[in-house]
């Protein structure tokens, strides 16, 4: 049966990756309610049917930050992308560009900068935590910028790791994992031998740079749970500011109060996020936080959005509740998983016609033309 792109591709990517991979991507946080409640609350937003409006010229494209986009959608980081298809960050980077639209690649990427920003075409943009070693994030930040790197997203709210359960019984941690990891990669040949072994080496590329000696998937849980750092607060990220001459955004604000402090500490937009579910269970949907923040801050600030997002329709949903561009996180790693970047390009494209069918029947002809109109009002 087919329901949407998100969701053939999710079980293809399913039956190819080896479990600890496909669950690390899948998953969520604690009892993985709010990962339930992202897909749940922006599916059940209702578009507002509009019709004899003439509707032969759409345009889906807006300007962020200086740059055009084909697509109001950006890629969003994810770590280990280049676990999910060989040398992974750099065919999603390339199908991105193909398609008109950004990548950001993340801190934990296993390609480095130095690799990705040279096989496409436009500037890409750059991921990067608050972490305890403030040499590497100054040494991440240099790199990008020699790189041409435009955009800067902070990720904020990971302060702790979120408790992923799934991980620890899929063998991505937990109990004889390395084993069971290599295991699970024999039962998977065509993975096997197209990543596991063609896709080498599987360093987090920005971090081996840094240290100058490879940094193994093995050591990137402990890496991560080492180096975040609890203490942060909008103080630590001012020298950032000055350091970064481009746009900076502020990931992770699903409250307006943090949404109006980003706008006091001089950002250049927000991702309005709960991390894919990946943090704090029981937190708010992105659908159902976002209004209240775009009433506090558009205008201000450009506002992204992610989380739950697996369709066309949902990106044009985010549009109508004030979001300016979205971003894709698991929707295109399935996709990367399943056909490698041919299948990011032909996701882009079905996302590009499932928009075009509900602009033209919810009478929206530019995108800047989605808004509360664009939706019935629910009790
Ligand atoms: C990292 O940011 C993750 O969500 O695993």
């Amino acid at each position: 049966m087919i329901i949407s792109a998100s969701t053939d591709y999710r079980a293809a990517a399913k039956s190819k990756l080896p479990p600890f991979l496909f669950h690390y991507i899948d998953g969520g946080s604690y009892n993985e309610h709010t990962l339930d409640r992202n897909t749940d609350d922006l599916s059940s937003i209702a578009l507002r049917q509009r019709v004899l409006n003439n509707m032969s010229e759409l345009s889906l494209e807006s300007e962020l930050f200086g740059e055009k986009l084909a697509l109001p959608i950006a890629l969003a980081p994810v770590g280990l992308t280049g676990m999910y298809a060989r040398r992974g960050e750099v065919q999603a980077a390339q199908a991105a560009a193909n398609k008109g639209i950004p990548f950001t690649m993340s801190t934990v990427s296993v390609c480095p900068i130095e690799e990705v920003a040279p096989a496409i075409d436009r500037p890409m943009w750059f991921q990067l935590y608050v972490l305890k070693d403030r040499g590497f994030m100054k040494n991440v930040l240099e790199r990008a910028k020699a790189a041409g790197v435009t955009t800067l997203v902070f990720t904020v709210d990971m302060p702790v790791p979120g408790a992923r359960y799934r991980d620890m019984h899929s063998g991505m941690s937990g109990p004889n994992a390395a084993f069971r990891r290599i295991f699970q990669s024999m039962r998977h040949p065509s993975w096997a031998l197209d990543v596991g072994l063609l896709g080498k080496p599987h360093d987090l590329g920005n971090i081996s740079t840094y240290r100058g000696s490879p940094t193994k998937l093995e050591d990137y849980i402990g890496w991560l749970g080492e180096n975040f750092d609890p203490s942060i607060s909008w103080k630590d990220l001012e020298w950032i500011r000055d350091f970064w001459d481009g746009p900076m955004i502020i990931k992770g604000i699903l409250d307006e109060e943090d949404a109006k402090d980003a706008v006091r500490f001089g950002a250049d937009g927000i991702v309005v996020s709960n991390h894919g579910g990946r943090q704090l269970d029981g937190v708010l949907s992105t659908a159902r936080a976002l209004p209240n923040i775009a009433d506090a801050v558009k205008g201000d600030l450009k506002i992204l959005v992610d989380s739950g997002i697996r369709t066309g329709l949902d990106v044009v949903r985010m549009l109508a509740l004030g979001a300016d561009c979205t971003l894709l996180g698991r929707s295109f790693v399935y996709a990367l998983a399943a056909q490698g970047g041919k299948g990011v390009e032909n996701l882009l494209d079905l996302y590009e016609k499932e928009m075009r069918v509900a602009m033209t029947l919810t009478g929206a002809k530019t995108i800047s033309d989605l808004s509360h109109e664009s939706l019935v009002k629910m009790g």
